[in-house]
């Protein structure tokens, strides 16, 4: 599924992207509150990460999605809706992102994450969508509010290593679902040189 927003198309990765994910995540300042900046090795994203994420999209049409950004056609980080590994729920789907650090605070984060949750409750039967952020990271946080999505239980424990936020699907309908951003379900194409191999 390719979806495709104001600003971005997002494409399920790649393995032709091991080379953007790996340059991504070698910045300490994007894995502060990943890894504590500490870089991921590129055996585990060309071993785990891309063919985890693309087992994952064969199966279930859920994984990791590249972001492009349509006016440069430049990588702008990714964006993923998966299932959660521990089982959980059954339909229950966990949103995360990641965006390189010269395009942060231009809102993709945000679009590319309004336009996951609009395909996890209409071209996926998920009931709740939930991210999980640490208390300090206050970009995350930011973007979790401005879609809708609030903390599960209580005020956020600032000790915590993780703060979870949620949105259950009857709220995203209330709140988003008469006007969708992106295009979940949409059948768009790139041009061909973004499909990769
Ligand atoms: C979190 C992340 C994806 C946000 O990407 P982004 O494209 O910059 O996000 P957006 O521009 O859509 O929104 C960011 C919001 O946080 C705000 N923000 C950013 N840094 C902030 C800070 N230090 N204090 C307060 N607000 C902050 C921005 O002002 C913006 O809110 P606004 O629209 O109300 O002004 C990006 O910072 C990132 O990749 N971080 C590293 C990876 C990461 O931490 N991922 C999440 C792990 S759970």
């Amino acid at each position: 599924m390719i979806v495709d927003t104001r600003r971005l198309w997002l494409r399920p990765v790649l393995p032709d992207d091991a080379d953007l994910l790996v340059s991504l995540d070698a910045d300490p300042l994007v894995m502060r509150y990943v890894s504590d900046g500490e870089p991921t090795s590129r055996a585990q994203i060309v071993d785990w990460t891309i063919p985890r994420a693309r087992a994952e999209f064969a199966a279930h049409g859920t994984g990791i999605w590249t972001l492009i950004h349509k006016p440069t056609l430049e990588f702008a980080g990714w964006v993923a809706l998966r299932r959660p590994r521990h089982g959980g729920r059954k339909r229950e789907l966990e949103l995360s992102y990641r965006v390189p650090r010269d395009l942060w605070g231009r809102g993709l984060a945000t679009e590319a994450s309004r336009a996951m949750l609009a395909a996890a409750f209409t071209a996926h039967p998920a009931e709740r969508v939930f991210a999980g952020t640490a208390p300090s990271n206050t970009a995350s946080r930011r973007v979790l509010e401005k879609i809708g999505m609030r903390t599960v239980a209580g005020a956020p424990d600032e000790r915590a290593d993780d703060v979870e936020y949620q949105i259950l699907r009857h709220h995203w309908l209330l709140r988003d679902g008469t006007r969708r951003s992106g295009n979940p379900g949409g059948r768009h194409r790139l041009p061909d040189a973004l499909h990769g191999s």
